[in-house]
């Protein structure tokens, strides 16, 4: 199999994907780019590289980059898929995909007319625990979805450094909760409607966030399955031993199960068996710089699928039609929030005249 380039726009969070990369025997990283030159000098550094640039425009021109990997803050994702989609390159874009839809067209009409692949980065996807929740549900043992329940909860204060957090444009809806809304919708993909309540905390307040920190949401899939998603933002969690900051549950016919994040834990129960399993031992992969903060297992085991998928001539999920569905159903739940009253995802959808991608 050729190994893909690697270009890393946003050397935060890139860092991971860099890691992920260059520990890949599938990936090369070619380029790294972001336009602060200090960060670059210490990427370039840390991972011994020496192909760093401030300008998008020569990651773009270079012809050794095969895909993008867009890791800049969230309200900047829409113009830099669309950017990446006219020079010719594959995309993979981190979570949230965007943080509205007011450019969800343009970004779909790109990637039909570059016929290049986007996938959206939704790294829990690739944890072990969640990872293996969803391969034993596809055995079939667990039979039909009764309820499904995700959540994702962290004391994130420390995220309000960074200057784009504390601007207008910044949303723990659309930056937080992805993860666990992404799980729901990948047991649940026809989530039709959703009703839910959220607040700005006083820590948030203090600390000057502008948008809410605090969620619940309650869906309902057109099936008239339902499932719930919370987070909270800037509060003490509960000691790990006792509670995942995040999970997700699946509640079924003949058994359930829970994927958590911390301590990499995978509960089961099936008639009457029953089984914790854990992935500890994998905590050197998952976390590479110290502490919990970067994702770079997850992204290794991302890019691997994307450069699998692609060799095979199949398209990575999710993908950009699955990708704004679900940002849709976010912006559902921040209308919902705003109004009082439940919103309907196709609602949402047909205002931007995107309804078609409600079609299976
Ligand atoms: N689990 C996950 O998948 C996960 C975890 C953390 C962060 N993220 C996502 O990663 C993204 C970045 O978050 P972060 O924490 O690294 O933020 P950050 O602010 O630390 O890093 C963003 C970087 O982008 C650079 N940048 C901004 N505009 C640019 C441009 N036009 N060209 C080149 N570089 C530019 C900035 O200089 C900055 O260094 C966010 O969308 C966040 O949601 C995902």
């Amino acid at each position: 199999m050729k190994k893909l380039g690697l270009g890393v726009l946003g050397l935060g969070e890139g860092r991971s994907i860099i890691s992920g990369a260059l520990n890949s025997e599938l990936w090369n990283v070619v380029q790294l780019c972001d336009l602060n030159e200090q960060l670059g000098r210490e990427r370039s550094h840390e991972f011994s590289l020496n192909n760093f640039t401030t300008s998008m425009d020569a990651l773009l021109a270079n012809p050794a980059v095969d895909v993008v990997g867009i890791y800049t803050p969230d309200h900047l994702h829409a113009t830099h898929v669309i950017q990446a989609l006219r020079a010719g390159k594959h995309v993979i874009c981190t979570k949230p995909f965007l943080n509205d839809l007011s450019q969800a067209r343009d970004v779909l009409a790109a990637q039909k007319q570059s016929g290049k692949a986007v996938m959206v980065g939704q790294s829990s996807r690739f944890f072990a625990p969640f990872a293996r929740q969803r391969k034993h549900f596809e055995t079939g043992a667990f039979g039909e979805i009764i309820m499904v329940e995700a959540y994702y909860n962290a004391d994130h204060r420390w995220f309000l450094k960074k200057g784009w957090a504390k601007t207008d444009a910044f949303k723990w809806l659309y930056g937080g909760l992805s993860h666990p809304v992404d799980l729901v919708r990948w047991y649940l993909p026809d989530i039709a409607e959703v009703m839910g309540y959220s607040s700005l905390s006083k820590n948030g307040r203090d600390l000057g966030l502008k948008n809410d920190d605090t969620f619940q949401f309650i869906y309902k899939s057109a099936s008239g399955i339902t499932a719930r998603v919370s987070g909270t933002y800037n509060s003490p969690v509960i000691p790990l031993q006792r509670d995942s900051n995040m999970s997700c549950i699946l509640r079924c016919a003949n058994g359930a199960s829970q994927g958590d994040y911390y301590d990499l834990r995978y509960a089961w129960k099936l008639g009457e068996q029953s089984c914790v399993e854990t992935f500890e031992d994998k905590d050197d992969y998952y976390f590479r710089f110290g502490g919990h903060s970067h994702h770079a297992g997850e992204y290794q085991n991302y890019i691997e699928y994307f450069a699998r998928c692609l060799a095979a001539g199949e398209t990575p999920k999710p993908d950009v039609r699955e990708g704004i569905v679900t940002v849709a159903l976010m912006q559902a739940m921040e209308e919902s929030c705003a109004s009082g009253q439940p919103v309907k995802v196709k609602d949402v959808l047909a205002r931007q005249g995107l309804v078609e991608l409600l079609q299976p």
